[in-house]
């Protein structure tokens, strides 16, 4: 589906307006997805994805795309979806026994809906960091070789020693737990329990890396670790990210969505949609007009 089509108009009684920059008519107030939904080369390409808890629409009729090697930010205000769409994306929403996803979501092509995928390791290859630190009551060393382990990609204690290494090296935290490998992994700084998060994720060798607003519990300096994290990882990974920070969706991301009421209302360049937004709900949000 092209971006024209995405643009195609729901409702008839708006006000249209000129963007002054890029020339386009833009409808203000036209509830369906306007800018940049879909990229050349996706990684990840989700088609009219409606999601709905019970009774309850949480997704409207989403289709975006995630192209390779991007960080993409998720904004908008609290409940409007993100972390339901985001959940969408390595079938977390299997979890929740009300909650319905229809649509198509693909990886690298394949329907990760498809009744012979098997969840467990498509978590692997899509994996998440969630927005409290979460790191299970073992040891540091072992909270990273407990992924590894159960998916059967190491055999010999030599080889789980280099995975753990390897990980805690791209998740900058091996310099300060390097001597400590063996005492629990909940001890650690709140910063530094995000980045043996960090470190968990990627030692399943995933492809893709969603994160719920991952530095939401973190102060300034924690925080800015993380950022520059994720501008490392996006090298060898590609990464979706939540956040009410518009100061950390501009810092982190190439491209941004913004969702509101359950409607992706616009997607483009990190700087087009804070700099030039083009719908007006996008606007109002990162003026700060609500949220
Ligand atoms: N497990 C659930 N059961 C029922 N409704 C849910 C569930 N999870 C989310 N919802 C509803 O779906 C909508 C979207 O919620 P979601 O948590 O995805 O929003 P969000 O954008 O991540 O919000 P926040 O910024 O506050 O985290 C909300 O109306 C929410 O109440
Ligand atoms: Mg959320």
């Amino acid at each position: 589906m092209s971006s024209d089509q995405l643009t195609s108009t729901k409702k008839t009684d708006s006000k249209a307006y000129r963007n002054g920059k890029q020339g386009t008519l833009v409808d203000r107030n036209n509830r369906s997805t306007i800018g940049q939904p879909t990229v050349h080369d996706p990684r990840m390409s989700c088609r009219n994805v409606n999601v709905y808890y019970e009774d309850k629409h949480a997704i409207h009729d989403v289709s975006l795309d995630i192209g390779k090697n991007e960080v993409i930010a998720l904004i908008g205000p609290s409940g409007c979806g993100k972390s339901t769409f985001l959940r969408c994306l390595n079938r977390m929403n299997d979890t929740i026994d009300i909650c319905r996803v229809t649509g198509e979501i693909l990886l690298d092509g394949n329907n990760i809906y498809d009744k012979n995928i098997d969840v467990v390791p498509l978590r692997a290859r899509v994996g998440m960091v969630f927005q409290k630190p979460n790191p299970f009551p073992k040891s540091i060393y072992d909270n990273v070789a407990y992924g590894p382990k159960i998916h059967g990609l190491v055999q010999t204690r030599d080889e789980t020693d280099e995975i753990v290494k390897k990980s805690l090296l791209k998740a900058g935290l091996w310099d300060e737990v390097k001597d400590r490998l063996d005492k629990p992994g909940t001890g650690l700084s709140g910063g530094q329990q995000q980045r043996l998060c960090i470190a968990r994720t990627i030692a399943v060798g995933p492809e893709i890396i969603l994160m719920d607003e991952p530095c939401s519990a973190l102060d300034p300096i924690a925080t800015a670790r993380i950022e520059e994290l994720i501008d490392e990882l996006r090298e060898n990974y590609t990464i979706a990210i939540v956040t009410h920070s518009m100061q950390q969706a501009s810092r982190v991301s190439q491209r941004t969505a913004f969702f509101h009421l359950g409607d992706l209302i616009e997607v483009g360049s990190t700087n087009q949609i804070f700099l030039s937004p083009m719908h007006q709900l996008t606007e109002d949000y990162i003026t700060g007009r609500f949220g």
